[in-house]
């Protein structure tokens, strides 16, 4: 295990400004911000960052990109897929270099940054094959009236993204606003900024209008909270945090009653039954809580073992967690990068106080990895109790908390009781307990046998606090049109 950046090549930052009208833009306040790398802890470079004023700009070159006349409106549908696929072939022209920039400024391994990207790419695919096909319906009136609807885009569209995967959060916000015809403005996060920006430039090269796509970086408060208060913004997409989730609904209601989707945090229960293949379900629950240095709204907090299996499941999901490699993501061996900043690294490591003091077992890890960047140790707490704060709270870190039940009932009801309702995962050989599950875990994804099994064409959002609205998929484009009712009297 190393915590050295010696492999990181010298990945050329190309673009560090704000992207209006297909034109960059240096901040009007004069100021800039730090970008750091996770794994030094070092400064990558300065970004310019935009304000309340660059987000009012960008929704004035969005709203005339918008104009009933403009070339954007006028495309015919095939030509604005046409510009998506050539968006998601220039994503995949450019993946050495993009996949570099993304693990530098992420941490996730570069084999990781890849397969977002391919993922990112096909979305952007799958979408622009939608751009023909959302037919209205024609509706049975009086016999002198004639009902139709149509699906006609919303306007202006603000899209608040997370750090936790950069150009993915990006492509699945692009996608479907794209496809049925909006204009965006869209702020990555402020600890990964570089990669948004990289493809806006590929948006240009692609050929969208001016206006059509706008990045701009900052901050939350600042920046994020200007685009979901803004009057002449018709739509608000964030994923992120449930405390931020909120404020931008409430933003939004108090301003111009913009729609909002959410999608927010997580504490996903996987259930592992008796009967389950034991080597298959150590491997999954490993994957489904590190995968992504843990870092993902869907991460599997809470391990649910039938009591019949549950030491056999502690002792090998031990073993496997202290043969993670944690290190330098440009190393090829690496499975685990740094935390994304010192304040998540801080606030990791506090929950691992937090089990250690309420009584959970600490079985490996707790600590961090090396000397400079944030890189935690696979952890894995057993004896956990539905009521401490590590098995309630998203922890976003590599934390594993394996918690025992003795029937399904049981296990059911308490996988249930939580405030979110992102994702859950039961792992089990019986068709007919799979499907009990399956239709009483109160989640918006429900894996059998199988975790994080998400594509382009199923929908994923979530129940409760976890968000409302959904990603991907058909319904992915409700979230980005606007329903028309046309009545015609035949007279
Ligand atoms: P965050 O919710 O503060 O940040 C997400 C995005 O929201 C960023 O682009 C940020 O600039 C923006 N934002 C922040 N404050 C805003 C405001 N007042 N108005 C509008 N936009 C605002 O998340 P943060 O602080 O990075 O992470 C905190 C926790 O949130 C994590 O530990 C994790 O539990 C959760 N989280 C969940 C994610 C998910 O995929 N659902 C992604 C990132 C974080
Ligand atoms: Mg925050």
């Amino acid at each position: 295990m190393s915590s050295t950046n010696s492999k990181a090549p010298n990945v050329e930052i190309k673009y560090t400004q704000i992207f209006i009208n297909n034109e960059w833009h240096k901040a009007t306040a004069g100021k800039t911000f730090q970008v750091i790398n996770p794994s030094t802890g070092e400064e990558i470079c300065q970004v310019e960052e935009g304000t309340r004023v660059d987000v009012d700009k960008a929704v004035q070159a969005a709203r005339k990109a918008f104009d009933i006349d403009s070339p954007w409106r006028k495309l015919e549908p095939v030509a604005r897929g046409n510009l998506m696929r050539k968006l998601a072939s220039l994503l995949r022209r450019d993946i050495e270099y993009l996949s570099k920039l993304e693990t530098l400024n992420n941490g996730k391994s570069v084999q990781d940054s890849k397969g977002d990207i391919f993922f990112s790419a096909d979305c952007l695919d799958y979408y622009a094959g939608w751009v023909d096909k959302m037919v209205g319906e024609t509706i049975p009136g009086a016999q002198d009236q004639m009902i139709y609807t149509r699906h006609e885009p919303i306007g202006v569209c603000g899209q608040i993204i997370p750090w936790n995967y950069p150009i993915l959060m990006m492509s699945w916000k692009l996608g479907p606003a794209l496809a049925c015809g909006n204009v965006i403005i869209l702020k990555p996060a402020e600890q990964t900024p570089l990669t948004a920006l990289y493809v806006a430039s590929l948006c240009k090269e692609a050929g969208f209008p001016p206006g059509v796509v706008n990045v701009i970086p900052g901050d939350g408060p600042e920046c994020g909270n200007a685009i979901s208060v803004h009057q002449d913004i018709d739509k608000v997409a964030f994923t992120g945090s449930v405390e931020v989730g909120k404020k931008v609904q409430e933003a939004a209601a108090k301003s111009n009653l913009k729609r909002v989707s959410l999608e927010l945090g997580g504490k996903s229960p996987l259930i592992i039954c008796e009967d389950a293949d034991l080597d298959h379900a150590v491997k999954l629950a490993h994957r489904a809580i590190f995968g992504n240095a843990a870092q993902r709204c869907t991460a599997a907090s809470r391990t649910f073992v039938h009591s019949k299996i549950y030491d056999e499941f502690v002792a090998r999901s031990i073993e496997l967690a202290k043969k993670r490699v944690v290190g330098d993501p440009f190393d090829s061996s690496t499975e685990q990068g740094p935390q994304i900043t010192a304040e998540q690294f801080e606030r990791i490591l506090g929950y691992i106080e937090s089990g250690k003091k309420d009584g959970a077992k600490l079985e490996c890890g707790g600590e961090r990895v090396g000397k400079k960047g944030y890189f935690i140790k696979p952890t894995v707490f057993t004896n956990v109790k539905d009521d401490m704060k590590i098995a309630r709270e998203e922890i976003f870190g590599p934390v594993m908390s394996i918690l025992k039940f003795d029937s399904y009932e049981e296990v059911i009801k308490r996988a249930n009781n939580t405030t979110f309702g992102l994702a859950a995962s039961v792992v089990t050989k019986d068709l007919t307990r799979a499907l009990t599950f399956a239709q009483r875990l109160q989640a918006g994804s429900v894996w059998v046998n199988d975790y994080d099994a998400v594509c382009n064409q199923a929908p994923f959002g979530g129940y409760k606090q976890s968000g409302h609205g959904r990603e991907l998929g058909r319904y992915g484009l409700e979230e980005y049109y606007e329903v028309k009712t046309v009545v015609i009297k035949l007279i």
